[in-house]
């Protein structure tokens, strides 16, 4: 057995919620390998929604196994709240949610130093989640950071220590900590809960859970763009979001790596500062913003949006070795008579089709145009249903990025999942 991966091949917000969530059945086990509650992660079903950040989104499916894996951060007090929400909802995961003990904690002065190091920027703001994301990756990199193991022993020595060295860097940034009394208060008490839940050496288990024939799906988080190596630096988040990160972040060999499922939007969004090429400032890009419903998962901040980038995604394809692809959000574009794809840039007057150092300052997309299908695609239920124009899209998308897309999504509900039976050599998918 391997490890299928599934990740985002844009700027995060690509459904990767959603198609855990459906592929689910098919695993026994469901890892998160990096990021942390900066992700939100929606899901629809039976009328209810759900908006995960730290928790894997197997916990749905029929009592599978879940697991926070090493390479993720966690804050103790975002991750209770998310975890007495679903509790309330009647989702119970003591049982089923498994906690590695070298994941590192999010700790209330890594928050703070989040602000006070946008502040500190100006104008050349990431625009982050303001979760203390890049803080708590920077003490783990640094030698400096809390694992969650740490809770179970000495865990007083190694916080006052940490949070006298953060006080430091706030001070000198002349940031206010005020707050800082209440939000330690609460985080305190939040990591008496974390207790609760089984705190593991996790790549032990996800090794044995491999000898013994267990499938895994391990869910990635942001997108290939936001990657901390390969995406549009300094605009990016502080983890390594491609498939690389799946085998640091669960502890597992390249060799035990399967499919790697990449998903992406029809168009493409993102949220926070940083290039985006193809990124809209017309009726078009509204339009695809108000049918999309482009508003952040947890920040509700608006995504800027564009039309689809092969360039920015055929490297993406690069990086993560994608088996099999996952179109989402085919629906929104329903209403469009032409649809554009960016097949190359114009860069200082010279064209190309290589994803460049700095996607940003003299740089024109060069766009191909295609015939909208101006039907609603959204209670369509087999690939036999798809209008001609659709076929022609996605044969178009087949051919440019040379790898078949497999599952196409037209609705946010669980239901609105179209799985292709390609003729192309790839496995079974479920
Ligand atoms: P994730 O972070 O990759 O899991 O994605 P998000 O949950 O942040 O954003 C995806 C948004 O699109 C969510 O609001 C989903 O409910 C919604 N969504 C997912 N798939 C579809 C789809 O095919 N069509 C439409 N209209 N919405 C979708
Ligand atoms: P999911 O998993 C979209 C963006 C932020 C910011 C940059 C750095 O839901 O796809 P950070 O807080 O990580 O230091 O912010 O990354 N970002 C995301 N954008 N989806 C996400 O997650 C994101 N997580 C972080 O907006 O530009
Ligand atoms: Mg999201």
């Amino acid at each position: 057995m391997k490890v299928d991966v599934l990740l985002g091949l844009q700027w995060g917000d690509e459904g990767k919620g959603k198609i855990v969530d459906v592929l689910t059945p098919a695993y026994d086990v469901i890892a998160r390998f990096q990021g942390g509650p900066n992700a939100g992660h929606t899901l629809e079903f039976e009328g209810h929604k759900y908006v995960l950040r730290s928790i894997p989104s197997g916990i749905f499916q029929g009592g599978k196994m879940n697991i926070i894996g090493s390479g993720v951060v966690i804050d103790p007090l975002l991750f209770r709240q998310e975890a007495e929400a679903l509790a309330a909802s009647g989702h119970d995961l003591t049982k089923r949610l498994s906690i590695s003990k070298k994941a590192h904690l999010i700790l209330p002065t890594h928050r703070l130093l989040d602000a006070a190091w946008e502040a500190a920027k100006g104008d050349g703001k990431i625009g982050t989640t303001g979760k203390g994301i890049g803080p708590a990756y920077t003490d783990k990199i640094s030698r400096n950071g809390i694992r969650v193991g740490d809770i179970l022993h000495g865990f007083d020595v190694r916080y006052q220590a940490a949070k006298a060295k953060h006080e430091a860097i706030l001070r000198s940034l002349d940031y206010p900590s005020d707050d800082l009394d209440r939000l330690e208060a609460e985080w305190l008490d939040a990591l008496e809960y974390l207790k609760r839940f089984d705190l593991i050496d996790s790549e032990n288990l996800i090794n044995r859970y491999l000898k013994e024939g267990k499938s895994i799906l391990a869910e990635g988080a942001q997108g290939t763009m936001l990657d901390i190596d390969f995406g549009s630096y300094p605009f990016v988040t502080s983890s390594n979001t491609v498939c690389a990160g799946c085998c640091t972040g669960l502890g597992v060999s390249p060799h035990m790596i399967g499919q790697v499922y990449g998903i992406f939007k029809a168009y493409c969004t993102r949220v926070g500062s940083g290039p985006f090429p193809t990124e809209l400032f017309d009726p078009a890009g509204e339009a695809i913003c108000r049918e999309g419903n482009e508003y952040g998962s947890v920040t509700g901040r608006k995504r800027r949006c564009g039309w689809i980038d092969l360039v920015a995604l055929k490297y993406a394809i690069m990086i993560n070795g994608v088996t099999q692809l996952i179109m989402m959000k085919s629906d929104v574009l329903d209403a469009f008579d032409t649809i554009k794809a960016c097949v190359a840039y114009v860069i200082d007057g010279r064209e190309t089709t290589a994803f460049p150092y700095e996607a940003a300052g003299d740089l024109e997309p060069v766009y191909v145009e295609l015939p909208g299908w101006q039907t609603s695609m959204t209670g369509v239920k087999s690939e036999d249903e798809f209008p001609e124009e659709f076929n022609a899209y996605l044969s178009f998308l087949e051919e440019e990025l040379e790898v078949p897309v497999r599952i196409v999504s037209v609705g946010p509900d669980r239901e609105q999942t179209i799985i292709r039976y390609t003729e192309q050599d790839c496995p079974d998918l479920i």
